[in-house]
């Protein structure tokens, strides 16, 4: 069974003591959200320990943004996944856009990080979507299409079951301009549909579809109420306790 998830991406935002602040506040509002809601954060690399000791034996799942393409090594500045695990990370986002767009990051890196991330016992929030240019051209599904077989084919349908996928249009992330539901709710579906393909009904209609970009209290509702979106992946109103539990609470 698909779960609903609502996920805090926090990005380059925060100190550490901060960090801890805002994911003490998630904590403390987290009793109101339905257990059918799974609650998680996404924090910088230099918060993932002290926030898992606030998190610890609580509803809310800690995620890394990021991790190395390599398992251990002379590769100075990375962060393993298995130091994601033994600080406390359950989750790691991989391939969000951001990191698409400035730091280089291509599928095929993704397939070793996911590899590694899987191995490691995480589990991998895969952020896809298409840029503004894509979209006007109408190469939305291409792309997205192409990001997902490009990464997900090379796995397993038992590495599936430690798969999220988040749908974030590159043009809705930070802008204030979110997809209508009908927007996202067709590529979400489309996502689906690519997944059935390779790994059969079951296993797609299993996969949680989070969506990202621009969602809000205001919006969320709306695009949660969607057959095919399971969740979001919160950027700025993650930065804020009450708009992000007013967010999970939309469902
Ligand atoms: P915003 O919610 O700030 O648009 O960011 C979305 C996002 O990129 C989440 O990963």
């Amino acid at each position: 069974m698909r779960k609903n998830i609502v996920a805090g991406n926090w990005k380059m935002n925060t100190t550490v003591p901060e960090g801890i602040e805002l994911a003490k506040a998630v904590v403390a509002r987290s009793a109101e959200v339905p257990a059918e809601v799974k609650l998680i954060v996404a924090t910088p690399f230099t918060h993932l320990y002290p926030v898992a000791e606030v998190v610890k034996g609580t509803v809310v799942g800690l995620s890394a943004e990021n991790c190395a393409d390599h398992a251990k090594g002379a590769y100075t500045g990375e962060v393993s996944a298995d130091m994601l695990v033994s600080a406390g990370c359950e989750y790691t986002i991989l391939g969000h856009s951001e990191r698409r767009q400035y730091y280089g990051e291509t599928d095929e890196k993704l397939v070793e990080k996911t590899k590694l991330a899987l191995g490691a016992g995480l589990k991998v929030i895969l952020c896809v979507g298409e840029n503004l240019d894509e979209r006007e051209a109408g190469k939305h599904f291409d792309v997205c299409e192409a990001q997902i077989k490009n990464v997900l084919y090379n796995f397993t349908a038992e590495d599936m079951k430690s798969i999220i996928v988040a749908y974030e249009p590159v043009w809705a992330i930070g802008t204030g301009k979110t997809a209508t539901s009908e927007q996202a709710e067709e590529i979400h579906a489309f996502i689906r549909k690519v997944v059935a393909d390779k790994f059969g009904a079951q296993v797609a209609d299993d996969l949680t579809i989070l969506y990202g970009g621009s969602c809000k209290p205001s919006n969320a509702k709306e695009l949660f109420a969607q057959p095919d979106i399971d969740g979001g992946l919160i950027g700025g109103a993650s930065l804020k306790a009450d708009d992000f539990i007013a967010i999970a609470l939309a469902f």
